[in-house]
Parts: structure tokens; C-alpha cells; sequence
């Protein structure tokens, strides 16, 4: 709701909706009625406008947009109506002024924003526009360029930005509703019309046409594949062509356009997922909402490998006093210059640099090969080579040196928790923090609990997670825990399809297009095809302790493809080799190019294993390399591993660069329809008997039969009993 107060001559309206004063229908009945009263008001010769506690607004109620007959248009005349008011408005923005709440303040004749305050148009994020005449005030007021970067990204903007850009009057220190007040008062009795945005003409540029069309080619080249920016696009372009009363029916015309596809549907979930995510419970009833998490005052982190470092990059930019441990000195050294280019790099980014993040100061971020050193830290991070004997072992000494309170990570990708745990004395401390690669840029850490972790443990891996301005997500352990088990049919069937006639560009080519950054194949060449062959032969499936006679392309009865193993016996890693599946300009090359080589070796290996090639269209590549993927998300949720579909999309999204407006795979399953994806399954299943990737989870098959339910029922359908299906 709004509340409404005089003063001696400035009404105050209060916009009043916790946790964030998001504009909901009652928020906006009782914001235009205060607004009727002030104007019916004699003794009122100003308005202003603020929020409660501290925060302005962050805009529309991302909720309200799934109910049908929420069409987004209820905001527009509200501030059409503020902006019309003959008494001067003022809005005070603290805290943030977020989508349809920066569109009441630019309905307003004069801004003051306090200078922690941050503003933004974020709709594009949720695959909208600024549907309340944002995109045709704010060109207005600072301008072409610097509106189309706000409202195609999305990106919020401290204070200090605002007021060079001219979106604010005036920034302050301290008391905003206050300063705001004052400012109202001085300004009543002067002319309006200068003030009223929608009666100012666009700035105008040297050439609008040719910045325009080279801003459309960015806009296209970041989207990928998202509809909004370039909606968004056009909403401003509009504002660049047309007067503010056409421009305003265009806008709305985009945002239905918008507001009807299933892109802003997806976003939307993937927003309110990412949240429900925070809310942690295990099976066997630990939960965020018991559990406490202990203070890191300081951590180690053990290896400054490819991982290592950027954990240690990711630690010191949360300003946590850090030991960095290397097993000697000549990897020390090596690890200390690469933490310190990537430190470096960091704090060009930062505002007050190297300054900010003092990782010159021994105090901060020490460098050892002494575990002794290891005696006071409260969190130690081991990311070495990914080798039980050695993961135990560390542990092992970890658990006799560190006090006994310390909480013990393991940033393995996939091996057994409960395994190393069973190396230390304290395997409650134990737990998993499977970092992605950069560690200092990807926002996911998923979170693994064994049988002994105990909830404080995992609480306080998940303030660890936003200390570090990551995604945590709590799950629970099997191997590869939930996004490399995933993982594993996807490329697993990418593999098969260049056995069956494909090319790893054709595949690539096909998931690209759906929406992924990069296709399985330019992935495992990034990654290294190396890590993955290392694990096969420790599994056993290849290798020098494979028994003799095993079929080459059969291991345990299943179906397997050795073609990632060849290409690591010809020494192809990928592009830390300049060979993989594609060939490099050279080692450490990045830029993929088919290889003749490789076609070549294909067809010789079809032609020895008796493979008849086909034609194998984009379909059956998508639906493959996707369903085997979210098959074992049904089977991992059947196994409690994860507590809902939410968590194994959020992980996708934020670490295996999963298209966001695609939701996250189990949400593009409720989309495709789960009876789809079931008959699909059986298809390729009974085509590939031997693959049980593609053989239908049986929880799958129990949603299908109860008839589809939507995505936040399906859980409900696992009942005690049925949850070993
Ligand atoms: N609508 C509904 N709920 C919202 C919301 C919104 N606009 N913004 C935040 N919330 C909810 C969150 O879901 C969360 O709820 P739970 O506690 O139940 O999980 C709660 O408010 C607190 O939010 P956060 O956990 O995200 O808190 P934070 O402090 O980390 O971040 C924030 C605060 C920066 C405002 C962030 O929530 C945010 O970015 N919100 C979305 C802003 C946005 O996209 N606004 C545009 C809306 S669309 C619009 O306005 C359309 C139009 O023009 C017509
Ligand atoms: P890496 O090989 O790049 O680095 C490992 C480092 O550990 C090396 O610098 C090595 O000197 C150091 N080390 C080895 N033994 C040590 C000891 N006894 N004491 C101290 N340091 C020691 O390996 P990478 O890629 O960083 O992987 C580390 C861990 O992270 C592995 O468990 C891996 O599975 C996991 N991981 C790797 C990802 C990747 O993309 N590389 C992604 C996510 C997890």
C-alpha cells in the first residue's frame, strides 16, 4: 500500500509493499488515490514520494505477471498522472529505484537519490521492457546512448552514475526524505513543463541512424537468442522516431509481445529460482531456517592450480584473510604470479583498485608450503589434482592441524564426500564446494553434503556463497553430484552421434543454436579432454587396468564410445594441446576450425567397427544430447539428491551456461511437455537398448502418468515410499 501524510504544504506519499515496496495493484490503487488527494488539496502545494524502509521501489510485482489478467498497463497512466500533477513531485530514492519504480520517479519533476542508492531498468532481465513509458522518458532525459545501455542490459547504476547522467537532480548523505522535502518546498510555485520528460524532445546525435544501427548489432550480438534486448531496443528507437504519445502505444505494443512469450515466462521462474534456491532443506530434515552458520574470519585455500586460483581470487575480493598453500616452492611461485595477474586484473575493475582489495598485505592473503600454517583458519578450500589417495591424505593432515571448529571443502568435481571425509576425525566439518571454471567469474558453487555433514557446515558453505556473490545450492552426494551427473549422458550422447554419421561442428552447431554458449564439443575442448580420460581410467573404462578381451565400444554390457580415449592417446587434449575435436592456431589456440584430421579418423573408425553412417538431423541432436540430460535430472530428484527441479536449473543456468531464458532443463521439459519427452525417450531408447541414459526415469514416467502436473507440483508426487523409484 501507499501511505498518505501532510505536512504544513508537502504530501507525503510512502510507498509501503515489504520486503522491496513492490508495486502491486494495491500499491498502485492507494499511490494514484494520495495523489487525487494531494491535488484535491489546497493547502498541498508539493508531493513527494518515497518508500518504506529505506528502499524506493524495485518496481512492478514480478509475480503479478503470470496471473492472465495482469497485462503490465496499470502503471503507465499512474505516472502519466504523476507527471500531469500541477504541484511539483519530488521523488526520494533510497535504497533502489528498480523498473516500474525508476518509472514513477521519471514521472516525477525532480529526483534526489541518497548516494548508496542504485537505479535501473532490470526488465530485460526478466524478459520484459520498461512497460510504464520508461523507455520513452528516460532518452529523454539522458539521452539515446546512455538510456539504451541501461534498458538493454538491465544493469543498475550507483547514485554517483545517476547524477552525471543527469537521472537524478541531486544526491545526498544523509537524510534523504528530509533533503527532499526542502526541495520541494523551494521549488513550488516554478514552472512545470520544463520538468514533464514526456514533453522534451529526444537529444539529439550527429548521426542517430548510424549509432542506432551499430547499437542493434551489439544489442543482437549479446542477446543470444533472448528476445527482450532487441524488443527493448526498438521501444527506444521508437522514442527516436516518433512523438512520446505514439512512441508510448509502440512500447506497449512490444511489451505484450513480450509479456506473451514463454522467454519472459522462463526468466521470470529462473528469478524467483535462484531465490528458492536460498531456502535449503535436506532429507533428513536439516534446514536453512535451523541452521546457523559460523564466521569465517580467515580460510585457506590448498592448490593454486587452474581452480585454486580463482577461489583465492574470489576469497580476497570478499575481503577474507587468506592462506593460499602450494605442495612446494616451485608451484608456490607459479601460483602467486597467476593469483597476482588475476588480482591485478580484479582490482582494474574496482573502483579504488588495488587499494580496495590489499592483497599486497601478507595479512590479507599469505603464501606457504607449511600446513602448519593452516592452525587458525576457520574454512580451508583444497583444490588439488583430482586424486582420492591424495584428496585422503590431505584431509587426513588437515583434520590434525586445523582446530577442531574448522570447516573442511573439497573442491573435487565429482568424487565421494563421504569417502574423504572418512580420512579426518571431524567428518561433520566435511563438505563439498564444487567451484566452476573461472572460479572467479562463474556465479555457481554447488554444495555437497555427505552422510556426517552437519547443517551448521552447510549453512555456513551458503554465507560462504554470498560473501562471494555466488549462487550456493545445496545437494546432496553421488558422483558428479548434480551437474556433472547430468552432464555426463548429454556428452555421452554427443559422442555416440559422431559414431552414428555427425560432426562435433553439426552438434555444436545445433546446441549453440539453442542457446548454449558453447556446443559439448568446443566445451570439452576448452575444458580438456584430458580430465576426463584421467577419470575414465581411474574408473577403470580405459586404460592399462581395462581387462583384456573387454569390447571396444561395450563396458558393463552398455554401450560406450572409446573415441574420447583415442583422441587422447594421439596426445589431441583439446586447446591446451591446438588439437581436440577441432584444431587450434596453436596451443592454447581459442579459435576452433574443423579439422580434415578428424573427419577423416571418423570415418576409419566407423569403417572398423562395421558402423553404418547416416544422416542425422538437428532434431534428433537436440532432443538426444537435452532429454538424456534431464532424464537423469528426474532420476536425481527421485533420489533426493536435489530438493526440486528449481535447484537443478539454477545450476545449469549458473554453471553450464544453460540458456536463462530457456529456464533451466527441467522448466524446458514442463515446456516441451513431460509426455513429449517421455514418448521420445522411448524412441531412442528403443532404438539404443544399450544406452540407459536414454531408458525414461521412472519418475518421468509417474508425473506422465498422473497427468503432467506443472513443475511446482512434482515434487509432491515423491512421496516417502516412492522416492527409491
Ligand atoms: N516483485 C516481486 N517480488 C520481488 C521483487 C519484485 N519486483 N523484487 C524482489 N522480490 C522479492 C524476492 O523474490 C525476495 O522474496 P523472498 O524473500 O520470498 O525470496 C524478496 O523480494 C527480497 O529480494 P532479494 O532476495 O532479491 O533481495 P536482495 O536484497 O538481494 O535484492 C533487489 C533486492 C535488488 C530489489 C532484487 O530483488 C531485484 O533485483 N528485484 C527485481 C527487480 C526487478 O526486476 N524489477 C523490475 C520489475 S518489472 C517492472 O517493473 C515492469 C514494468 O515496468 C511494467
Ligand atoms: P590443477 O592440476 O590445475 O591444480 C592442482 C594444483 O594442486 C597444482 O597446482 C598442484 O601443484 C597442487 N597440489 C597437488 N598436490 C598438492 C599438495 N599435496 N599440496 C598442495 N598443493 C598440491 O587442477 P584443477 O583443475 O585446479 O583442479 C583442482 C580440483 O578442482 C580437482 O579436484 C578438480 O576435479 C576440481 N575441479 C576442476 C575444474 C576445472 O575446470 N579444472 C572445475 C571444478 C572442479
Amino acid at each position: 500500500m501507499a501511505q498518505y501524510a501532510r505536512g504544513s504544504t508537502v504530501a507525503v506519499i510512502r510507498l509501503c509493499n515489504p520486503p522491496v515496496n513492490a508495486l502491486s495493484r494495491a500499491v498502485l490503487q492507494a499511490l494514484e488515490d494520495g495523489l487525487k488527494k494531494a491535488d484535491a488539496d489546497p493547502s498541498v502545494k508539493a508531493v513527494m514520494i518515497c518508500g518504506e524502509n529505506g528502499k524506493f521501489s524495485a518496481g512492478a510485482d514480478i509475480r503479478g505477471f503470470s496471473s492472465p489478467e495482469r497485462s503490465g498497463g496499470a502503471l503507465g497512466p499512474i505516472v502519466s498522472l504523476i507527471e500531469s500533477s500541477e504541484k511539483p513531485v519530488v521523488a526520494a530514492i533510497e535504497g533502489v529505484a528498480l523498473g516500474g519504480g525508476l518509472e514513477v520517479a521519471l514521472g516525477c519533476h525532480y529526483r534526489i537519490a541518497h548516494m548508496k542508492a542504485r537505479m535501473g531498468l532490470p526488465e530485460v532481465t526478466i524478459g520484459l521492457l520498461p512497460g510504464a513509458e520508461g523507455t520513452q522518458r528516460l532518452p529523454r532525459l539522458i539521452g539515446v546512448p546512455a538510456a539504451l545501455e541501461m534498458i538493454t542490459t538491465g544493469k543498475h547504476i550507483p547514485a554517483t552514475e545517476a547524477l552525471k547522467l543527469g537521472l537524478v537532480d541531486e544526491i545526498v548523505e544523509e537524510n534523504t526524505i528530509e533533503a527532499a522535502i526542502r526541495l520541494a518546498n523551494k521549488v513550488i510555485g516554478q514552472p512545470l513543463g520544463p520538468r514533464r520528460l514526456s514533453l522534451k524532445p529526444v537529444p539529439k546525435l550527429p548521426n542517430m541512424e548510424a549509432f542506432l544501427d551499430k547499437a542493434l548489432v551489439k544489442v543482437k550480438k549479446q542477446a543470444w537468442g533472448c528476445l527482450a534486448p532487441e524488443l527493448c531496443f526498438q521501444a527506444v528507437r521508437a522514442a527516436t522516431e516518433r512523438p512520446f504519445a505514439e512512441g508510448v502505444r509502440r512500447e506497449r505494443e512490444l511489451f505484450q509481445v513480450l509479456l506473451s512469450s514463454g522467454q519472459a515466462q522462463a526468466l521470470q521462474y529462473a528469478f524467483f529460482a535462484e531465490r528458492a534456491v536460498r531456502r535449503w532443506a535436506t532429507p533428513s530434515g536439516a534446514s536453512w531456517s535451523s541452521a546457523a552458520p559460523q564466521p569465517v574470519r580467515k580460510a585457506a585455500v590448498i592448490g593454486l592450480g587452474t581452480m585454486g586460483r580463482g577461489i583465492v581470487t574470489c576469497l580476497v575480493k570478499a575481503n577474507i584473510p587468506l592462506v593460499a598453500l602450494e605442495q612446494d616452492l616451485e608451484n608456490l611461485n607459479k601460483g602467486r604470479k597467476a593469483v597476482m595477474v588475476l588480482l591485478e586484473r580484479e582490482a582494474m575493475k574496482m573502483e579504488g583498485g588495488a587499494q580496495t582489495l590489499d592483497f599486497h598485505n601478507p595479512a590479507r592473503l599469505q603464501f606457504t608450503v607449511d600446513f602448519d600454517q593452516l592452525r587458525d583458519v576457520d574454512l580451508v578450500i583444497e583444490a588439488v589434482f583430482e586424486n582420492m589417495a591424495l584428496k585422503k591424505e590431505i584431509f587426513h593432515k588437515l583434520s590434525k592441524i586445523c582446530k577442531p571448529g574448522a570447516l573442511l571443502c573439497t573442491n573435487t568435481s565429482a568424487l565421494n564426500i563421504d569417502e574423504i571425509a572418512s580420512a579426518t576425525n571431524h567428518p561433520q566439518q566435511v563438505i563439498g564446494t564444487h567451484f566452476f571454471s573461472p572460479a572467479h567469474v562463474m556465479r555457481l558453487l554447488e554444495i555437497i553434503y555427505g552422510r556426517h555433514t552437519s547443517p551448521t557446515a552447510i549453512a555456513t558453505a551458503m554465507q560462504l556463497a554470498k560473501a562471494l556473490k555466488k549462487v550456493g545450492v545445496v545437494v546432496g552426494n553421488c558422483f558428479g553430484f548434480v551437474g556433472n551427473r547430468m552432464m555426463f549422458p548429454y556428452i555421452q550422447q554427443a559422442v555416440f552421434l559422431l559414431e552414428e554419421g555427425s560432426r562435433p561442428e553439426a552438434v555444436d552447431q545445433v546446441l549453440e543454436d539453442f542457446g548454449f554458449k558453447i556446443g559439448p564439443f568446443r566445451m570439452s575442448d576448452l575444458a580438456g579432454l584430458d580430465v576426463g580420460w584421467r577419470s575414465r581410467k581411474d574408473q577403470g573404462l580405459t586404460g592399462p587396468s581395462l581387462p583384456a578381451g573387454t569390447p571396444a565400444r561395450q563396458r558393463h554390457g552398455q554401450r560406450y564410445s572409446p573415441l574420447p580415449d583415442l583422441l587422447c592417446e594421439q596426445g589431441r587434449f583439446g586447446q591446451k594441446t591446438g588439437r581436440g575435436w577441432y584444431q587450434y592456431e596453436k596451443a592454447g589456440g581459442r579459435t576452433a576450425t574443423p579439422d580434415p584430421w578428424l573427419l577423416n579418423f571418423l570415418s576409419q573408425y566407423r569403417d572398423t567397427h562395421g558402423i553404418k553412417t547416416r544422416f542425422i538431423d538437428q532434431e534428433e541432436i537436440l532432443e538426444r544430447c537435452l532429454f538424456s540430460l534431464i532424464n537423469e535430472g528426474f532420476a536425481i530428484l527421485a533420489e533426493g539428491i536435489a530438493s526440486g527441479p528449481e535447484h537443478l536449473d539454477v545450476i545449469y543456468i549458473n554453471g553450464y551456461g544453460w540458456p536463462k531464458h530457456r529456464g533451466g532443463p527441467m522448466f524446458y521439459a514442463s515446456t516441451v511437455g513431460l509426455p513429449r519427452v517421455l514418448a521420445k525417450l522411448q524412441k531412442y531408447s528403443e532404438a539404443h537398448p544399450d544406452v540407459p541414459g536414454l531408458r525414461p526415469s521412472a519418475f518421468l514416467k509417474k508425473l506422465v502418468a498422473v497427468g503432467n502436473p506443472p513443475l511446482k507440483e512434482w515434487m509432491s508426487y515423491l512421496s516417502q515410499q516412492s522416492s527409491k523409484l
